[in-house]
């Protein structure tokens, strides 16, 4: 017999022993291919390396300051990477102050991974912070101790790039336009510095992705709205969804669909900051339980409204979600008035921040590092 199961037609004793090395050989390869596949999975589910659910066998560091350290704790989880607290606090003068701790160093100048800062720019400190963050992260990589005055690592050789930034709650987004000659288009101006500071950005939620698309460096917009979808189907039980304007249509309808339930929306205007205008529309909701979907709530203005235009067309409960929870000036309180419950993401800390954008930020995490390969 040949050595690949074909008969040889000489079948002589020469064949006989070629077959026997042939078989000897691929027992040998089996088995090294047998321990190959033992030992990487053995190291890639070692409690010391981390378990790694994402699948890719990857452990990359995920770091903070103080702005989104549950969050950024959350999205560790989510993939099982690690979680890396880094120190940052107010000088009495409130200037802020950074720093990754000496026994992080390491971590944070890791060759293989880049490095994943989970950082929101709101309200105007967080934008200092973050900025301030990502220059610490690149300054380590790149081995800067320049001007080090204190004792520390010195002669560090640069790492390579690989800071990407993981934004919960971006503020500035609902400046998108120029509404008005001379103003500046905000989102815009503060995403260009932050993408100069980074080699990819995540954004959750965000209010309106026009301003952000030519940054320069890779975007990846996520949502945690199918979390939100699957918290409201087991704690409010919605037959109807509303989007309490225009803008808010598609995170609102992919909630009603995920459910399963009815959907409309409403028009809005916004006269100022405090007073909102809904046009008058039927809605079919005499009876039911509605939540009010929308991206964010500030000063609860938007919601309040939409919910007088559902209880006076006889819906029994109203309900608010959102990702980003604000809730400005007395906020929490006005809206208890006027709705039976308010859920949200915990994109910013809150007494309401009951889901998390955790599974949300991995999505779009693993997708940029996609891109980024
Ligand atoms: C605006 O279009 C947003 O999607 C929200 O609807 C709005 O920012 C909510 O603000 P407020 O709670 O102050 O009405």
């Amino acid at each position: 017999m040949a050595a690949n199961g074909v008969r040889c037609g000489l079948d002589c004793v020469h064949c006989f022993g070629m077959a026997a090395v042939a078989s000897w050989f691929e027992w040998l390869v089996s088995g090294a291919k047998y321990c190959t596949v033992y030992v990487i999975s053995w190291w890639r589910e070692s409690p010391s390396r981390g378990y790694c659910p994402d699948g890719s066998g990857r452990v990359v560091p995920i770091v903070s300051g103080s702005n989104s350290r549950p969050l950024a704790i959350d999205l560790a989880a989510e993939l099982g990477w690690q979680h890396i607290p880094l120190e940052s606090r107010r000088f009495p003068d409130l200037e802020g102050y950074v720093r990754i701790p000496s026994e992080h160093i390491e971590a944070v100048r890791s060759r293989s991974e880049p490095v994943v800062l989970v950082s929101t720019t709101y309200p105007d400190n967080g934008i200092i912070e973050t900025l301030l963050l990502l220059e610490a992260i690149s300054d380590v990589r790149e081995g800067k101790t320049d001007s080090l005055k204190g004792g520390g690592p010195e002669g560090l050789l640069p790492v390579g790039p690989g800071v990407i930034l993981a934004v919960p709650y971006f503020g500035y987004s609902r400046q998108d336009k120029r509404f008005q000659a001379g103003e500046v288009v905000s989102a815009k101006a503060i995403g260009k510095l932050l993408a100069g500071r980074c080699d990819g950005i995540v954004f959750l939620d965000i209010h309106s992705r026009s301003a952000l698309e030519e940054l320069g460096v890779p975007v990846v917009f996520t949502s945690c709205m199918p979390e939100i979808a699957h918290y409201l189907q087991q704690i409010v039980k919605p037959d109807f969804i509303l989007s309490p304007d225009k803008g808010a249509i598609e995170r609102a309808s992919q909630v009603a669909e995920a459910i399963g339930c009815r959907f409309s929306y409403l028009e809005k205007t916004r006269i100022d900051a405090h007073t909102i205008v809904h046009k008058a529309k039927d809605l079919d909701v005499d009876g039911a339980i509605v939540t009010i979907v929308d991206d964010m709530i500030a000063t609860g203005g938007t919601i309040c409204r939409a919910s007088e235009a559902l209880i006076s067309q006889g819906a029994v409960e109203v309900h608010a979600a959102c990702a980003h929870g604000l809730f400005t000036g007395g906020a929490i309180s006005r809206l208890d008035e006027f709705v039976n419950g308010v859920h949200a993401a915990n994109s910013l800390q809150n007494p309401r921040a009951v889901i998390s954008g955790g599974p949300a930020l991995a999505r779009g995490v693993l997708s940029l590092l996609e891109d980024l390969s």
